[in-house]
């Protein structure tokens, strides 16, 4: 293997790459530039290639890109993406590969640049930031930090990606008390369609800083991120699951958490109904508390509901908790997502479309299937550290009220059985809507990391913002490179 170009040479080697006869118009010629340029190329036919695709989280993402180039450096990626601007070949990018759905970080007819090599961590006791590779997954972060007894607002499964979910959003167990995780980075490190590699803060290149919190893939490939950390490694909490019986219980007492959550932002909570071939539906509360302490006050209407069928409430360090979160793999992944008020009848109309959504599955479809739906909160405090940190673009700082957001996933085993439940839940969720909006409870916002690719989560963020992405995406990719060349994932240019 060659050793890469140095940082400022991609633009150089990228003129070479395009003059050189081989110029990559076929699927071969595009792998064998990028190993001619001296970077590391994964096969169709070998083992390592399988074990990449492999670990896309949803079966749905794991496509047959014609061969994946594994950078292992900012100046790699530089002259991975310089490369493959001088073939003809179509390229996705991939970081945790937690994306659900078939090409938001893989493609068929091209490349997949894999993010998986950079995946360092490393951790400034003075400045309390953690620099992070894009490729690294939350539970690198989380035990790389834990000797120095901090952690990072990362997702709260182990093996979610770090670029991916910060450059959505990012909802964690600290939200309430710090934002989104997007709201924490304070540099991104990001090579450009030009093959630039430039950093993004407060200071230098502010507009691309704030495009990447929220603006997912449209202006470059993020490479590096340097977060605040908090200084916390154990938390308290864990799962309590209950029968469906108790559901007008956990629905009242989360719409009171969430009214709650300004007195007690050290809570997090997470109510799922959860149905299994084995158990049917069950209620389980994912209760987080990361002051440690044992069901707090805030807790008490959880607390109070019964019977209990099962429970996994500790100490434990936040590694941990998100290793217990880990979900079923094995199964294509449909996850859709909407947002209302917070107020019952949000839940309960969710829950009751839930039940009927699989009275009917089971009744028509194979069996072999999981359908999980969580309610989260998303309370006006969380937006307001996203305008101290900065601002985002998500846009949910227009709203007055707390909301809640409602995320179903259904995990299917076969294409058929997929392309059907995504055209049943496309049309429940249209429902859904319909009765929020009638009901003056429907909030305009849907969240990029939980949205399925039938959905349009960049379309909800407001007029401005999505001018503002529009043009910051004008600004560092003026040839629309990551518009048309890397046509995978949420893309303004699709924002009607
Ligand atoms: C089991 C599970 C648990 C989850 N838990 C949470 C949670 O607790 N909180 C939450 O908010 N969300 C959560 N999510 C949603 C998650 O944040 C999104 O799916 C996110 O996109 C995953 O990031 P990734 O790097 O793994 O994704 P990938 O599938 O690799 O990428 C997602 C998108 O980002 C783009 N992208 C990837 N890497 C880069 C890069 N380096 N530069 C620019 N663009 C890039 C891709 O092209 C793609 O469009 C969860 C998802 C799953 C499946
Ligand atoms: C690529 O190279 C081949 C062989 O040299 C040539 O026939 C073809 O026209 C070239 N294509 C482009 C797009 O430059
Ligand atoms: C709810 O269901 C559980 C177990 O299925 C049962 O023990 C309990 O009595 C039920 N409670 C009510 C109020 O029906
Ligand atoms: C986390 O889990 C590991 C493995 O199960 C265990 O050894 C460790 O003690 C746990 N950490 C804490 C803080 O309890």
């Amino acid at each position: 293997m060659r050793s890469p170009t140095l940082v400022l040479g991609a633009a150089v080697a990228f003129a070479s790459v395009s003059a050189a006869a081989c110029n990559g118009t076929t699927p071969d010629s595009c792998c064998n530039v990028l190993e001619a340029a001296g970077l590391k190329v994964l096969r169709p036919d070998s083992a390592a290639y399988k074990a990449r695709d492999a670990s896309y989280f949803s079966v749905s993402a794991q496509l047959s890109p014609y061969c994946i180039v594994q950078p292992t450096n900012a100046a790699e990626v530089s002259l991975a993406a310089a490369t493959l601007k001088g073939t003809t070949c179509n390229w996705a990018v991939r970081s945790g590969g937690h994306m659900t759905w078939a090409g938001a970080s893989n493609i068929d007819k091209g490349v997949t640049l894999d993010m998986g090599l950079i995946n360092q961590v490393k951790y400034s006791p003075l400045t309390k930031l953690a620099s992070i590779g894009a490729g690294a997954l939350w539970r690198d972060v989380y035990s790389a930090l834990e000797e120095y007894g901090v952690t990072a607002p990362g997702g709260r499964t182990a093996t979610v990606g770090v670029a991916g979910f910060l450059t959505g959003g990012g909802n964690n167990f600290f939200s309430s008390e710090v934002g989104l995780g997007c709201d924490n980075i304070v540099n991104f490190e990001v090579v450009l369609a030009s093959g630039e590699i430039v950093q993004a803060n407060a200071v230098t290149n502010a507009d691309l800083h704030k495009a990447l919190k929220g603006g997912s893939g449209n202006f470059g490939i993020v490479t590096r991120v340097d977060m605040q950390t908090v200084d916390i490694v154990e938390i308290w909490g864990g799962q309590v699951v209950y029968p469906v019986n108790t559901t007008g219980q956990h629905i009242a007492a989360y719409v009171k958490w969430v009214d709650n959550i300004r007195s007690y932002p050290q809570g997090s909570a997470v109510t799922f109904w959860a149905y299994t071939p084995a158990a049917g539906t069950v209620v389980s509360a994912a209760l987080q508390d990361t002051s440690n302490a044992a069901w707090a006050p805030a807790y008490d209407d959880f607390h109070n509901i019964g019977p209990i069928l099962q429970d996994t409430i500790r100490h434990d360090s936040h590694l941990n908790m998100t290793v217990e979160l880990e979900e079923p793999s094995g199964y294509r992944q449909v996850w859709i997502t909407l947002t209302g008020k917070n107020d019952e009848r949000f839940i309960r109309r969710a829950v009751q479309a839930q039940a009927d959504f699989i009275d009917g599955w089971k009744a028509t479809q194979d069996p072999d299937f999981l359908n999980y739906i969580t309610f989260q909160a998303m309370p006006t405090l969380l937006f307001e550290h996203s305008v101290k940190k900065g601002g985002n673009v998500l846009g949910m700082d227009r709203e007055k009220d707390d909301a809640i957001l409602f995320q179903m996933q259904h995990m299917v085993r076969s294409a058929e059985a997929e392309a059907e439940a995504r055209r049943q839940l496309v049309a429940m969720t249209q429902e859904l809507r319909e009765y929020y909006t009638a009901e003056g409870i429907r909030v305009e916002w849907e969240y990029l990391g939980y949205a399925d690719g039938s959905q349009s989560p960049l379309s909800t963020y407001g007029p401005e913002n999505i001018q503002f992405i529009r043009d910051v995406a004008a600004k560092y990719d003026p040839e629309e490179v990551f518009q048309k060349r890397v046509p995978g994932g949420f893309k303004i240019s699709q924002v009607a």
